[in-house]
């Protein structure tokens, strides 16, 4: 079964209640996306593989868990992914990233793209795909394509926010990748928007309208 998170924590679902208000200002906003990024961020990486090393406190040599395996991609959907990429940085400094520059066509909703960036070793790294909003899918499906054809075979989406609609055709287009979300919503709008949503993030994250 394809795994579908919705993080319910109490101070991700209280960020995202601000996020949703209409009169919460672009510096704020901005602000809230990179704190709940860092809490989707501890919650996806849940399962990260530890090994046993051993180190010298300055009282006595002990064995203590770190990580180990693969090392980590982080991918931002741009533009709005950027929002959530900041706090995950925060969380995992030292993880590569990758970029894909998308828009969604307002008529046809489909994505168009116009810059495509990874590491050159992405095969060898577990990959987490963020962008806010999984609304028709239709640009989540298609990056998790590319990073698919670039090597990447470990991969995780993070969202803010998704509609069923977007999560039943992602789920379906890529099977083997869970979904991290803040929160499931109702349904899409007619111009494909997430109800009740939060509006366009890209927007909301950068003051464009
Ligand atoms: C938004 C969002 C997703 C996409 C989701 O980006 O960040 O990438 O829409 O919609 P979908 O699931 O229907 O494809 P947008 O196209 O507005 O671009 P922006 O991030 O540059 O604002
Ligand atoms: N993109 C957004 O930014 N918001 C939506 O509700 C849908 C797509």
């Amino acid at each position: 079964m394809p795994k579908l998170v919705v993080v319910d924590h109490p101070l991700v679902q209280h960020k995202l209640a601000l996020m949703r208000r209409k009169e919460t200002p672009t510096a704020e906003f901005r602000q809230l996306v990179k704190e709940i990024a860092l809490l989707l961020g501890y919650e996806i990486c849940r399962d990260l593989p530890l090994e046993e090393v051993e180190v010298e406190t300055p009282l006595e040599r002990t064995t203590v868990r770190m990580l180990s395996g693969k090392k980590l991609c982080l991918v931002s959907v741009l533009r709005a992914g950027n929002g959530l990429l900041e706090g995950m940085l925060d969380l995992i400094p030292s993880a590569r990233v990758g970029h894909i520059g998308l828009y969604r066509d307002p008529e046809t909703l489909q994505p168009v793209e116009y810059y495509y960036k990874v590491p050159s070793d992405i095969a060898e790294r577990q990959v987490i795909l963020v962008d806010p909003m999984l609304a028709t899918a239709n640009s989540a499906v298609a990056a998790v394509h590319k990073v698919k054809a670039s090597g990447a075979t470990d991969i995780k989406y993070a969202c803010l926010l998704a509609a069923p609609e977007g999560v039943e055709k992602f789920q379906a287009a890529h099977p083997d990748v869970p979904i991290f979300t803040a929160a499931l919503d109702r349904a899409l709008n007619d111009h494909g928007y997430i109800m009740p949503g939060l509006g366009d993030a890209g927007d909301r994250i950068y003051g464009t309208r």
